[in-house]
Parts: C-alpha cells; sequence; structure tokens
C-alpha cells in the first residue's frame, strides 16, 4: 500500500459501522412512543402489584431498549483492551450493543454470538450486524439464550447481560464453566431494576464469591465484573 494512503478505518469508526449505529441509534429515539403506549398498562400493573417490566414487556417487542453510544463504547473499549476473542451477549434487541460488541471481536480476531428470544428481533438483529459489515464474526441466537447458549463453546473473555433481568445469575451460572479467567462480565440496568437486580449485585459482589466488582454510574448504572474464580 504506499504510504500516502490512509489506513483503512477499521472498529467503530469503519463507515459502515458508524453509518449502521448512527441510524439505529436515531431510530431508537421512538422507544419514547412505546413507552408512553405501556403507560396504561403499567399503571395498571402497578394496581396489582406487578412490577413495570411485567407490565410492559408486551409492548417492548416494538422497543430497542438499547445501550447508549457512551455505554457502547466503552463496552467496545474494553472487549478490545482486553483482547477478548469470545465475546457474548444476553439479550440483544434489534442489535445496537452487538454492532459495539462485534466490532470489538472483528479487531481481536474473535466472534460474538449475540442471544434474542423474540424471532423478529433476531433477524432485524442480524440484518443490522450485516449492514454494519460484521456478519463474518458475529452471530444472533434465536430462542431463550438459557438454551441457546447451552451449548456455546468457552473460553469466554466477556459477557454483556442485558436481557430480563431475573435472569441474570442462570445466565451467568450457564457461563460460568466457561469463562476464562479475567472475564469480564457487564450488566446493565443495575440502577433501574435496583430491587429485582439486589441478589445478582450482592452474587457477584460478595467478597467470599469469585468476582470482584465495582458499579459504573453510566446510563441506568452498569455493573463490572471480573471473574477471579476457577474454569472448569
Ligand atoms: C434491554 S433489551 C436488549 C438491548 C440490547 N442489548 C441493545 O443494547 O441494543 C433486552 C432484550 O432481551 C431479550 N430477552 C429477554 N429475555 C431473553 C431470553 N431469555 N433469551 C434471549 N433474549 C431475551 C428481549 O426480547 C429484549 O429484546
Amino acid at each position: 500500500m504506499p504510504f500516502d494512503m490512509p489506513p483503512p478505518a477499521n472498529g467503530l469508526n469503519a463507515p459502515q459501522v458508524s453509518a449502521t449505529l448512527a441510524r439505529l441509534h436515531q431510530d431508537a429515539r421512538q422507544d419514547r412512543n412505546v413507552l408512553l403506549r405501556a403507560l396504561p398498562a403499567i399503571l395498571t400493573g402497578y394496581l396489582k402489584a406487578r412490577s413495570t417490566f411485567e407490565s410492559a414487556e408486551p409492548y417492548l417487542k416494538d422497543a430497542y431498549i438499547s445501550v447508549s453510544p457512551e455505554f457502547g463504547q466503552l463496552m467496545y473499549l474494553a472487549a478490545l483492551s482486553a483482547g477478548a476473542r469470545n465475546i457474548v451477549e444476553f439479550g440483544s434487541s434489534f442489535g445496537i450493543s452487538a454492532i459495539y460488541l462485534a466490532a470489538a471481536a472483528r479487531e481481536t480476531g474473535g466472534r460474538f454470538t449475540g442471544t434474542e428470544k423474540d424471532p423478529s428481533k433476531a433477524q432485524i438483529a442480524l440484518a443490522n450486524l450485516a449492514e454494519a459489515g460484521l456478519s463474518r464474526w458475529s452471530d444472533i441466537r434465536e430462542g431463550d439464550a438459557m438454551e441457546s447458549l447451552a451449548p456455546l463453546q468457552g473460553p469466554v473473555d466477556f459477557v454483556f447481560l442485558d436481557g430480563w433481568k431475573d435472569l441474570y445469575i442462570p445466565v451467568l451460572h450457564l457461563l460460568e464453566p466457561k469463562l476464562a479467567p479475567g472475564a469480564i462480565i457487564l450488566a446493565d440496568n443495575i440502577f433501574s431494576f435496583r430491587k429485582t437486580l439486589k441478589p445478582f449485585v450482592e452474587y457477584v459482589s460478595d467478597p467470599a464469591g469469585q468476582y470482584e466488582t465495582t458499579t459504573l454510574t453510566i446510563g441506568s448504572g452498569v455493573s463490572w465484573s471480573v471473574w477471579r474464580g476457577k474454569t472448569g
């Protein structure tokens, strides 16, 4: 390559990646309307002692509920600096966070595996990864992550937990025998689902346990854990 040519754009600056992310973050602004439509159900659910989340779930089919650009960039950099080659996500929705993580996998020579139980979301997430030019380094497993991640090959270097909150602990337990030493586990919505996620936070923060954890005041609260346990 001649010296005066710029290096190929890569990472999040690759034109296909940045254009797809810009389009998706713009589209994700429609979530406000989805949540407004869900409001009556949330209020009725409140009277019946249902959680906000339980009441809103039928409406969330159309919602991105995605990470912010800042948090996406943070995950990209975390995965990149750790040289994470096997990157796994619980809850991919339409694929916004998946693009940040698959872009990191392309840089590290690794692979990103997402999971999404809603079939139409899973298909759209795959199409969005293709639009970003990242299909070769990524996959979205359709169906319940508890089943779709069971056959996953380890060692797993990086996990992002963002599906329904009652499954953070079961999904983590499922992956634990496959975690690489020093694997990074990021989990979203620690503040917005404070009560539901209390057992999860206690689990990953237990000084006698197998993680070291901190919680970041970013978005709706993100826990960052490092696996210090024994890999099976
Ligand atoms: C908060 S959204 C994920 C947003 C996505 N990580 C992003 O930032 O673009 C949560 C998603 O998890 C999916 N989900 C919930 N439970 C799941 C399960 N058991 N297996 C796979 N996906 C699940 C939901 O359908 C929903 O699309």
